[in-house]
């Protein structure tokens, strides 16, 4: 066909998605089901390469997959499945680990920054060697030059631009080395997704690693809990309501989370509240997020209610998403000597 596929992971490191999460991209996710060939994986294979709980991973993989399902992602338009449910996703990770060079491995900076917070066992080879497995979540995909052509997309942020390019180096390395095999992947830059800040400390980004629970709002939380934190964020000095990111950074993300839930620009929104206090802004806010996420947390406790239902939609995907990793596998397979 013409639609252009797309490929998208999310890690399933935390009970519940943020606000940040939300906005940033899986919000993307659902809109991208209308243009694209959309495949959404739940990258367990990438939540074992720190320190982690076997039962906390089982969970987290349910409840991540069930609040795709509630945010919209549809079974019925995507391919919506767990990484570790196909194995190829193993399988090509070797066998581009074995064309990828040591020393370019060691140049990913993202390596740098995470295995910097590994504790007592230091970083692991798999955390060495994830953006080879990324690579392999996304060639596994790429239609073979010449079976389809139509184009292969990943949204990347900038954190990301470099794994990309790893895997585009790989892709060519491969087909030069044992025949064309793999179409290019395309970076995908989503339109203007809004970069949320932690509600206790503005200026730096809303994480599941935030130092403060009181500046992340989940996605689950109960409604009481995410109330109060809105109406406790850090605002900055002065009353003005106006989007300033050096000198009014609390002011400014609560503006972006306002303008990202309801359409309005901020510039409307500082008209909407010019001589209105910080309160009556908060408030709104407030109501504006408990509208949106709570249908979204009560259609994530309804799939996880039924467990059977959602294994269902989860081995559909898995079917799906297999059927395009073997073949490719298969021609890799032949293709390296196996
Ligand atoms: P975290 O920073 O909480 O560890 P991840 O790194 O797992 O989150 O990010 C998952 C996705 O959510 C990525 O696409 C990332 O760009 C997006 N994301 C994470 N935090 C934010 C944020 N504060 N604002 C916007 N997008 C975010
Ligand atoms: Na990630």
């Amino acid at each position: 066909g013409s639609t252009p596929r797309v490929l998208s992971g999310i890690q399933p490191t935390g009970d519940s998605f943020h606000l940040g999460n939300y906005l940033g991209a899986l919000r993307q996710w659902v809109a991208l089901q209308d243009t694209h060939d959309a495949f959404y994986c739940v990258v367990d294979l990438h939540a074992i390469t720190v320190e982690y709980d076997p039962e906390a991973l089982r969970r987290r993989t349910r409840v991540s997959a069930a609040q795709l399902l509630a945010m919209g992602v549809d079974p019925e338009r995507s391919t919506l499945f767990v990484q570790s449910h196909v194995r190829e996703h193993s399988e090509l990770a070797w066998i581009l680990g074995c064309l990828t060079g040591f020393g370019e491995a060691g140049r990913m900076t993202q390596f740098k920054d995470k295995s910097a917070k590994q504790g007592t066992g230091g970083p692991s080879v798999g955390l060495f060697t994830y953006p080879i497995l990324q690579a392999a979540d996304i060639l596994l995909y790429t239609p073979v030059p010449g079976a389809g052509g139509q184009g292969f997309q990943v949204p990347v942020g900038e954190d990301q631009r470099q794994h990309l390019e790893l895997t585009r180096t790989l892709a060519q390395r491969f087909n030069h080395r044992f025949g064309e095999t793999f179409a290019l992947p395309e970076a995908y830059i989503p339109k203007a997704t809004a970069k949320i800040t932690d509600l206790q400390e503005p200026t730096a980004k809303m994480s599941k690693s935030s130092s403060s629970p009181q500046g992340i709002i989940d996605v689950l939380e109960e409604p009481g809990s995410m109330r109060k934190k809105i109406m406790r964020a850090v605002t900055d000095t002065g009353t003005e309501i106006t989007y300033d990111e050096e000198k009014k950074p609390g002011i400014t993300n609560l503006l972006r989370i306002y303008s990202a839930l309801s359409g309005s620009t901020t510039g409307d929104l500082e008209r909407q509240y010019a001589g209105a206090g910080y309160g009556s802004l908060k408030k709104d806010l407030a109501q504006l997020v408990l509208d949106t996420l709570t249908p979204i947390r009560e259609r994530t406790e309804k799939a996880l209610g039924d467990e059977e239902q959602l294994d269902r939609i989860l081995a559909r995907g898995a079917a799906r998403a297999g059927e395009v990793a073997a073949r490719t596998m298969e021609a890799v397979r032949d293709r390296v000597g196996f």
